[in-house]
């Protein structure tokens, strides 16, 4: 009875609450829902075992469970990066991957290239830490890959071959035909205050970046 309740209010958190979970390269430590809305979701420390990751045409995999969202990626070079200021120059953020806005939820597959981000410190051999920055539109969440740059590997094949870079309108169908409270005429009138509610999202992300 206390079992089925504590598994009831999770699975209700689960849907109204936006998260994603980093696929490729491997996180710092295991998704933790709770402290995803914190730096690199909860996990202040660098890990040794690195993911050994092309400074050159890499690619990102991730899961998103929401329907619209926007991310972006942030790097740091320190070998122990602890705080949103590792993520910074002295000119502002350290973006490797400028923000952008997609739908669908699903694995998502995206570029990211290293060597032509103009990042002071980003070689061949240097150790950097990614953090993912997503909103899908009722906050900010953030997880974060340990990385040692290669330029002499490519991404492995199989870490990206579940993306399928899916798009809302097929989601829609699966969560209809799931789940009963979902229509399709529901979520598409509601697309205008989502996607005002992401670029608030944004601009929320953005002033959580400023403020710490
Ligand atoms: C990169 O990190 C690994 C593991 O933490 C460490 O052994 C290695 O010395 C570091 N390399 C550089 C170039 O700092
Ligand atoms: C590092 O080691 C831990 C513990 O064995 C493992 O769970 C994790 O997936 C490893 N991380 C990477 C990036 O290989
Ligand atoms: C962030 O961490 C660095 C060490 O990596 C430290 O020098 C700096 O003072 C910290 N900044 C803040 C705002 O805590
Ligand atoms: C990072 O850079 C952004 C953009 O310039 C700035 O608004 C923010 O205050 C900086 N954050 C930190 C932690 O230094
Ligand atoms: C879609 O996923 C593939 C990997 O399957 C990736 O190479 C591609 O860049 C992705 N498309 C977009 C627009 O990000
Ligand atoms: C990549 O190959 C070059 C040339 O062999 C080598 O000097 C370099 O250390 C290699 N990079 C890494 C990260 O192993």
């Amino acid at each position: 009875m206390i079992f089925s309740s504590i598994a009831l209010v999770a699975f209700i958190s689960t849907a109204v609450q936006a998260h994603f979970q980093l696929q490729y390269p491997i996180p710092r430590g295991p998704f933790v829902q709770d402290s995803e809305p914190t730096f690199c979701d909860g996990y202040t420390n660098a890990v040794d075992n690195r993911t050994v990751f092309p400074l050159s045409n890499g690619v990102i995999n991730m899961n998103s469970e929401h329907p619209l969202w926007s991310a972006g990626v942030i790097v740091s070079t320190y070998q122990n990066p602890i705080n949103f200021s590792d993520f910074n120059s002295s000119s502002g953020y350290q973006l490797a991957v400028q923000f952008f806005q997609q739908s669908g939820e699903g694995d998502y597959c995206f570029p990211i290239d290293l060597a032509t981000s103009n990042i002071a410190g980003v070689k061949d051999g240097a150790n950097v830490t990614i953090q993912i920055v997503f909103d899908g539109g009722d906050g900010t969440l953030y997880q974060c890959a340990d990385l040692t740059l290669s330029a002499n590997v490519t991404t492995p094949t199989g870490t990206t071959s579940d993306c399928t870079n899916v798009t809302s309108s097929s989601s829609t169908a699966t969560t209809t035909a799931t789940s009963p409270s979902s229509t399709s005429s529901g979520s598409a009138s509601k697309g205008v205050e989502v996607g005002s509610g992401v670029i608030a999202g944004v601009f929320s992300m953005l002033m959580l970046l400023s403020a710490v």
